[in-house]
């Protein structure tokens, strides 16, 4: 299973980096908004600088919502670096796009995905990556986990290419569940990926490896 960060924070992307396991990154545009960044050449600039850090695909999501908005910024974003992945929004002008980013070798990434129908689409029109939003399924009191085992079933079943980005993690649990049902990949926030170190039983032993060390330095 591969690991992105889910961040546009150049810090936490490093951090992530230097922890030598990291794939990938993921943004979108409230990520972009929460790090200051103003204005299309600052949000060039930044893509620049992740992609200057991590030697991993990053999605680089557009905001247009027509098809020809769509593809003239998709195009641009992919002239930008190899490792750019267009991110499109799951509606109908966006799967047009997917299906003419795959026609040119661009690669993508469908966003803002809630049902394995969408799932299905974006797979039919070529999408690299699908990014169902798992926490924001559970906020809605059905489990998101759930519809990446669906999505899962349905593309070995048929052999898509598609790779299942499990998106929207909160915790290192949700982290656990995608790798037990099959994701190929999961974008989660810096924090969830390092609570994946903590074990209490770890620290305890540790600390008595280390002072038993002691007996014998
Ligand atoms: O990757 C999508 C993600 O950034 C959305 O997360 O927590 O806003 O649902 P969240």
């Amino acid at each position: 299973m591969k690991f992105f960060v889910d961040t546009a924070n150049l810090e936490q992307i490093k951090e992530a980096h230097n922890l030598g396991i990291l794939d990938g990154v993921t943004t979108n545009p409230s990520l972009m908004a929460k790090e200051g960044i103003k204005g299309q050449e600052a949000v060039i600039e930044h893509y620049k600088k992740i992609c200057d850090i991590v030697d991993g695909d990053v999605s680089a999501e557009v905001i247009s919502t027509d098809f020809e908005g769509i593809v003239k910024e998709g195009e641009a974003l992919a002239a930008l670096h190899p490792n750019i992945v267009v991110k499109v929004p799951m509606i109908k002008e966006g799967i047009k796009a997917i299906k003419h980013f795959s026609n040119k070798g661009i690669r993508t990434n469908c966003t803002l995905v809630f049902s394995a129908g969408q799932a299905i689409l974006a797979a039919k029109a070529g999408a690299t990556y699908l990014s169902p939003f798992i926490g924001r399924v559970d906020d809605i009191s059905w489990d998101g986990v759930d519809l990446i085992d669906q999505i899962v079933h349905i593309y070995a079943t048929y052999g898509f290419k598609t790779e299942v980005l499990a998106a929207s993690i909160r915790n290192p649990l949700h982290i656990i569940k995608c790798a037990e049902v099959g994701a190929d990949v999961v974008t989660a926030p810096l924090s969830a990926i390092t609570a994946l170190l903590k074990h209490p039983l770890t620290d305890i032993g540790l600390a008595k490896f280390l002072a038993d060390a002691k007996k014998f330095a």
